[in-house]
């Protein structure tokens, strides 16, 4: 029975991941969760894996050499989930985010190393690359992050490359698009605009709402993981992407128009700093491995939407307290 280590398993592809792979596995596996629970971090996402016997919960901190050494032996399969996620917040702090999601990652690339696994995969993102205006970035390309969030990520990025080089650490390397689905902080552009339009508040679009994402499902990604698990190569880096860019206003109008509210809602504010104009990934790679998307964006929105209108408790007591007071301070006084 393999034991796959999920770190940053209360977060929300974290979370999503953990189902995905009770959903497909049973009890055939083991699944060992560390995660700090940081303010994104939330059991209740688990509420239904929590009693599944082959299910263990540790609440720690990856940068934690000493618990990441003692659970690593039992560990067949690493999956690298934890960091600090948020681009306005690393604009705002960003010493979490070098402490997280770089020397975080050491620890666990260095305790694999230590004990051995079988696969180790380092979960990056397309913002490594940078922004591009035309075209999409292949694997390959040079990495150019532009804010304390996508640089501290590239660092794991390479250092996780370095540990497949130097010491043959079996390490896959994914490049993500944006997720969309059930249990996304609502910070975020999708939770955060269908939750305040939900609330008949303001939706604060930054600058003229004209950036491009690539939007993907979050059980797409999750299954992308997976199969490059069985299907990737060691040492290699995939993109993955769901094929539909959108523009931020796009992506408002369709929410607005779903859930019956008025325009007035939307909001233009100041932009964020350095903001990345357009990600696009090249997913050849991974598609002439043979996997593609299973959902398509209009119908996954759908259910997205329909989740947060049926799920007012799992997202209201987050809209609260210190996620309010952050807003406020940093960026949208106006709310
Ligand atoms: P999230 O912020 O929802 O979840 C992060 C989780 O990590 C939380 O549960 C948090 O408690 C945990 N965590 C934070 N610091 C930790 C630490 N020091 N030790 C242990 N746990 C810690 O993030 P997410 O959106 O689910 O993203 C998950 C991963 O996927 C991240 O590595 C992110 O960079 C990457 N990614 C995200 C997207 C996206 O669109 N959300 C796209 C591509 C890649
Ligand atoms: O591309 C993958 C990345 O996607 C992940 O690596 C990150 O962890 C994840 O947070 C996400 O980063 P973005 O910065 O693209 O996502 P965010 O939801 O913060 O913003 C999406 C777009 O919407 C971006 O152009 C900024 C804009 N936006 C966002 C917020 C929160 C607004 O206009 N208003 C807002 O209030």
């Amino acid at each position: 029975m393999k034991t796959w280590l999920v770190t940053g398993g209360a977060g929300f592809i974290g979370s999503n991941f953990i189902h995905f792979l009770f959903e497909k596995y049973g009890d055939t596996i083991r699944v060992v969760n560390l995660d700090k629970l940081t303010y994104a971090g939330n059991l209740e996402n688990l509420a239904d894996i929590v009693r599944q016997p082959n299910y263990e919960f540790i609440q720690g901190d990856i940068c934690d050499a000493a618990l990441v050494n003692s659970l690593m032996p039992k560990v067949d399969i690493v999956v690298n989930f934890a960091a600090e996620s948020h681009v306005d917040r690393s604009i705002g702090a960003p010493d979490d985010f070098i402490k997280t999601d770089i020397y975080g990652a050491f620890v666990l690339l260095e305790a694999a190393r230590m004990h051995g696994v079988e696969k180790f995969i380092q979960i990056s993102t397309d913002e490594v690359y940078g922004s591009i205006l035309d075209g999409s970035f292949k694997e390959t390309d040079i990495l150019e992050p532009s804010s304390p969030y996508s640089a501290s990520k590239a660092g794991a990025d390479r250092l996780a490359f370095s540990y497949y080089v130097t010491y043959k650490l079996p390490v896959i390397i994914t490049r993500c698009s944006n997720n969309y689905g059930p249990y996304q902080y609502p910070e975020k552009l999708i939770p955060l605009f269908v939750t305040n339009a939900l609330e008949n508040k303001a939706l604060p679009i930054y600058g003229d709402g004209r950036n491009i994402r690539d939007w993907i499902y979050v059980k797409d990604h999750c299954d992308a993981v997976d199969f490059l698990f069985h299907h990737g190569q060691n040492g290699q880096v995939y993109n993955i992407g769901g094929g539909n860019e959108r523009m931020n206003i796009e992506i408002t109008d369709l929410i607005l128009k779903h859930l019956n509210k008025p325009d007035s809602l939307k909001t233009y504010v100041p932009d964020r700093l350095g903001h990345d104009r357009r990600y696009s990934v090249d997913t050849q790679k991974i598609r002439q491995l043979g996997w593609k998307p299973k959902h398509t964006f209009e119908q996954a929105m759908a259910q997205t939407l329909k989740w947060y209108m049926e799920n007012k408790r799992w997202w209201e007591k987050l809209k609260t307290g210190e996620y309010l007071e952050f807003y406020k301070q940093n960026y949208k006084k106006e709310l």
